[in-house]
């Protein structure tokens, strides 16, 4: 059986990228965010997952304000980035698991997620910078499964939908015959907004108590409507469902093996997580 070794959960701001491309890892600026991503990698490296399913939001690279699936699952044999006008450079391309993107969907729809299936996909900046941070030689080892939840365009699939719809791609993996070890890896949040009245808009308080429940009281954050969560967490902050469904994807119990929370990356509040599944 398929087995979910640990989840990972993180920003994902495109200036990640211009740090990247001009080596700026030890700039005062930009070290506390990358020196974060180190124990994540020691863990890779020990634990090395054969398939990453990804779930992230995407920013109009590959959809569109005019055809916006709220939920879509990736079955290509390949994922390209493309140019999203951040002036970042490409990122190599990742190859695909079709016959697991597959299984997912059928597993997904049979559950009653009515989800976009996507043959064709870009990645953008949301999938592409926290797969880098975790591979900075952007030579992948991994396969990967792109999980898309619209966090763009209104109406947004609620935070409770979320959870359930990791709880369900737990269960998928779980049913899944092959013996691959597969990491989760959930990319948004924490709280910002980028425009509007609140632009600059960063929620402390309410970043570090939602990661506190994640690891203690995971349905906490379930509570809370789109508009509730949009007034704490920013209107791209709501981007931090990723991270709800994530949670959802490693079961009933999890530890923590390491979290950072760093203020602010761009306009953004940036936090990374890893937890392990209890089994
Ligand atoms: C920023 C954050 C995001 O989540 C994003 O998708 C684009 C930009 C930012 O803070 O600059
Ligand atoms: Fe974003």
């Amino acid at each position: 059986m398929a087995k979910i070794i640990g989840g990972i959960t993180t920003s994902h701001v495109p200036a990640i990228g211009g740090a990247i491309a001009k080596g700026l890892q030890q700039d005062p600026y930009w070290k506390p965010f990358f020196d974060a991503f180190v124990p994540v990698r020691h863990w890779l490296a020990e634990t090395r997952p054969d398939v990453v399913v990804v779930i992230y939001n995407d920013h109009g690279l590959n959809f569109f304000l005019d055809k916006m699936p709220t939920f879509a699952v990736g079955a290509a044999p390949e994922y390209r980035n493309a140019d999203e006008g951040w002036g970042i450079p490409q990122v190599p391309a990742f190859s695909g698991n079709p016959a697991l993107s597959w299984h997912l969907i059928e597993s997904l729809v049979g559950e009653e997620f009515d989800l976009t299936t996507c043959q064709e996909m870009q990645v953008d900046h949301a999938f592409t910078l926290p797969m880098a941070l975790l591979w900075p030689d952007q030579k992948w080892p991994v396969t990967v499964v792109p999980v898309c939840i619209n966090t763009v365009q209104a109406p947004l699939p609620s935070a409770a939908r979320c959870y359930k719809l990791g709880e369900a791609i737990g269960r998928a993996v779980a049913s899944w015959p092959g013996q691959e070890n597969v990491l989760v890896l959930g990319t948004g949040g924490l709280s910002h907004q980028l425009d509007g009245e609140r632009a600059g808009f960063i929620n402390k308080n309410f970043d570090l108590k939602f990661m506190d429940s994640l690891v203690h009281e995971p349905k906490w954050a379930t509570q809370f409507n789109t508009h509730r969560l949009v007034e704490q967490a920013g209107t791209q902050g709501v981007e931090l469902l990723m991270w709800l469904a994530t949670r959802g994807a490693l079961g009933a119990k999890v530890r923590e093996l390491h979290r950072n929370y760093h203020i602010p990356i761009s306009n953004t509040a940036s936090g990374v997580m890893l937890l392990e599944p209890v089994a």
